[in-house]
């Protein structure tokens, strides 16, 4: 093994460990572009200008130039891999056929919680890899899911179903490996909870009041990604974007956001619903469906899954 200037010889990297473990070769590749996309990605976070790029997404939020920019990075790095069906992106309407043939097809948030920027809080990029180029299928079809981090350390982890790994960009910008197999507990000490509480429904407020009344503290930063992050690197934790009095189905999307994470956190042995049901087993309508979410620690899931049966049905 040749050691680069910069880094140490017990250093992994990305396309090491992927092919350490025998993925597919052109699954291989799609991650490893996407972690090069971040590249420029975390590049224009830390010196982009800013401001509303004078368009707005499908689901009428402000855009920035930076989810635009990131948009733009991903998609034509995926259209050159030679290996993509079919992109579907949060900034776009619909789902967009690159090559009927293609082997993998492509769901992603460019820059999850891009309003953050502005004020300097941590920003992601969430990704579900499904193979062929349907990606209107329940998330357990998915073959592999990732997000990146932009935080103070720009971070990426990745699942292919063989649990859930960190890795670390260094200062080459390459991805090198921090934690294998992430492990999430099944009790949580802390909780992130989205939403406004007075449109809490009795079963999610008597959730909150019981993970409260056991002591488990509030950590919240309001970008999804940072917010899952500390679930799954802290190894236990509660995250909710519950269905509001003003808003049943919740905020966050189903393709985009909630199947990436729920499988990255079920392959680290915690758990993802819609208090219902388990997000993973959800038949998407449409692309922007959205679902509550309630993931994490499995036992508190189990929770508020019996509270809703109860006080909900
Ligand atoms: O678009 C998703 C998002 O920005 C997430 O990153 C975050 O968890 C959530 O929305 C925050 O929503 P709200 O602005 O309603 O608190
Ligand atoms: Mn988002």
């Amino acid at each position: 093994m040749t050691i680069e200037p910069g880094t140490t010889p017990f250093q992994v990297d990305l396309r090491r460990h992927l092919r350490e473990r025998e993925e597919d070769r052109d699954l291989t590749r799609v991650i490893c572009e996407l972690a090069t996309a971040s590249r420029y990605i975390i590049y224009s976070i830390r010196t982009g200008e800013l401001g509303v790029a004078g368009t707005s997404n499908l689901y009428g939020e402000a855009q920035l130039k930076l989810d635009v920019l990131a948009d733009r990075i991903i998609r034509k790095r995926m259209t050159h891999t030679g290996v993509i069906a079919s992109i579907a992106s949060e900034e776009d309407a619909e789902v967009r056929v690159i090559d009927p043939e293609g082997k993998y097809s492509l769901v992603f948030d460019p820059l999850d919680g891009s309003s953050l920027v502005d004020v300097n809080l941590a920003v992601g990029t969430i990704v579900g890899i499904y193979r062929g180029a349907d990606v209107l299928k329940p998330g357990r079809e998915m073959v592999a899911a990732l997000y990146i981090l932009y935080g103070p350390r720009c971070t990426l982890v990745y699942t292919t179903g063989n649990g859930t790994h960190e890795f670390a960009m260094n200062a080459l910008m390459e991805y090198t490996l921090v934690q294998e197999d992430l492990k999430i507990a099944d009790r949580a000490s802390m909780y992130a909870p989205g939403g406004t509480r007075n449109k809490y429904t009795p079963a999610v407020e008597a959730f909150v009041s019981h993970l409260e009344s056991r002591g488990s503290k509030l950590r919240y930063s309001g970008g999804f990604v940072p917010d899952i992050n500390q679930v799954l690197i802290k190894g236990q934790g509660m995250f909710l974007y519950p269905h509001l009095t003003d808003l049943p189905q919740g905020k966050l999307r189903l393709l985009y956001e909630l199947n990436p994470m729920a499988f990255l956190v079920e392959q680290a042995g915690g758990a993802a619903s819609n208090g219902r049901q388990r997000i993973l087993d959800i038949l998407p309508e449409g692309i922007d469906h959205r679902q509550p979410v309630f993931i994490g620690s499995k036992s508190d899931v189990a929770k508020i899954e019996e509270l809703i049966r109860t006080l909900e049905s």
